[in-house]
């Protein structure tokens, strides 16, 4: 089967331990339902986040994400078919910060804007490759 894979953006509202955590149960209960992978890097200032399955389902997720009032200004990054899964293992993996990738400072000067689908894709496969 195909796989869409989506990367997006946004700005964290109300950010704290308590609400990441609900987060997270929430997206892993339903991404087990619907068969979507992934992984979501978080900091106060942003999530960055990577969901892949069958497309469908992967459309459906982003457009409940999008609803969300847990953040803001949702902006999608990479949206393209790929040859497979890179997180099949995980329902939504926690990566704790955006080690590989930017710095607050950079994100605050338009660091996200600049990254092309290339590069977000590549933020993701580290991740995966760190965590197999
Ligand atoms: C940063 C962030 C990441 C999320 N990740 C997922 C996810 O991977 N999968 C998912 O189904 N919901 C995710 N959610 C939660 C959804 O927005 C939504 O609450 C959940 O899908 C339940 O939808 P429902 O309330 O319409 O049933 C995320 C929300 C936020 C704010």
């Amino acid at each position: 089967m195909s796989v869409t894979q989506i990367v997006y953006s946004s700005t964290p509202f109300g950010y704290d331990e308590n609400l990441l955590s609900g987060l997270l149960l929430d997206a892993r209960r339903c991404n087990r339902r619907d068969g979507v992978t992934g992984a979501l890097v978080c900091r106060r200032d942003v999530y960055l986040q990577y969901l892949e399955g069958e497309d469908g389902a992967v459309r459906n997720t982003l457009d409940r994400i999008k609803k969300d009032d847990r953040h803001v200004d949702v902006m999608l990054r990479l949206d393209a078919p790929a040859p497979s899964r890179m997180f099949g293992d995980w329902a939504m993996l926690h990566d704790p910060a955006l080690s590989v990738a930017w710095t607050e400072d950079q994100v605050t000067s338009g660091a996200l804007e600049q990254a092309g689908p290339d590069h977000f894709r590549a933020v993701f496969k580290a991740i995966a490759q760190r965590t197999s």
